[in-house]
């Protein structure tokens, strides 16, 4: 069974979320490593890398399905965060939001019958329960630390050895 067209418009849609949401991180890399954090720095560049497997999660199974891929314009991400803790409580909203996004889309597949979207985004289910939880966690250690230099930079390290893993292959 080939893709609706509704199911391949709003998979592309989450293309398009997908792709913002590695823009937005690697601006978030960008600012932290010019303000000389590069732990932060590459945490949100590990989390740009993972984002891009994200979109090509989709792009896969849009193109497996016989549907077409189309790729819309990226909106402009923010260049600039005051402080580590505003642009994680960004990070961690943005997640939410894309939750939400995955939801409806588990919603309509659902609608639709189609089984096989339903199981590409069980995947998705899981892995933004993480996305959360980690955004999350790191808010809640910078909101422990106050914006105080010595916090930050214990955390600047802690980050400083996230490395990229592909979990879209891993779970095939
Ligand atoms: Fe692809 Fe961070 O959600």
């Amino acid at each position: 069974m080939s893709l609706t067209k509704t199911m391949e418009a709003a998979l592309n849609k989450q293309v398009n979320a997908e792709l913002y949401s590695a823009y937005l991180y690697l601006s978030m890399s960008a600012d932290f490593e010019a303000k000389n954090l590069k732990g932060f720095a590459n945490w949100m560049f590990v989390q740009a890398q993972e984002e891009m497997t994200h979109v090509m999660k989709i792009y896969r199974h849009i193109l497996d399905r016989g549907g077409k891929v189309v790729l819309d314009k990226v909106a402009k991400p923010k260049t600039t965060w005051k402080t580590p803790l505003d642009a994680f409580q960004d990070a961690y909203k943005h997640e939410k939001e894309i939750t939400a996004m995955i939801n409806n889309l588990v919603r309509l597949a659902k609608k639709q019958n189609d089984h096989a979207t339903e199981s590409m985004l069980q995947w998705f289910v899981d892995e933004q329960v993480e996305e959360e939880a980690n955004t999350d966690e790191i808010v809640q250690k910078l909101k422990m630390v106050k914006n105080s230099g010595e916090g930050i930079l214990i955390i600047d390290k802690e980050l400083s050895q996230r490395v990229f893993v592909d979990n879209t292959k891993a779970a095939q």
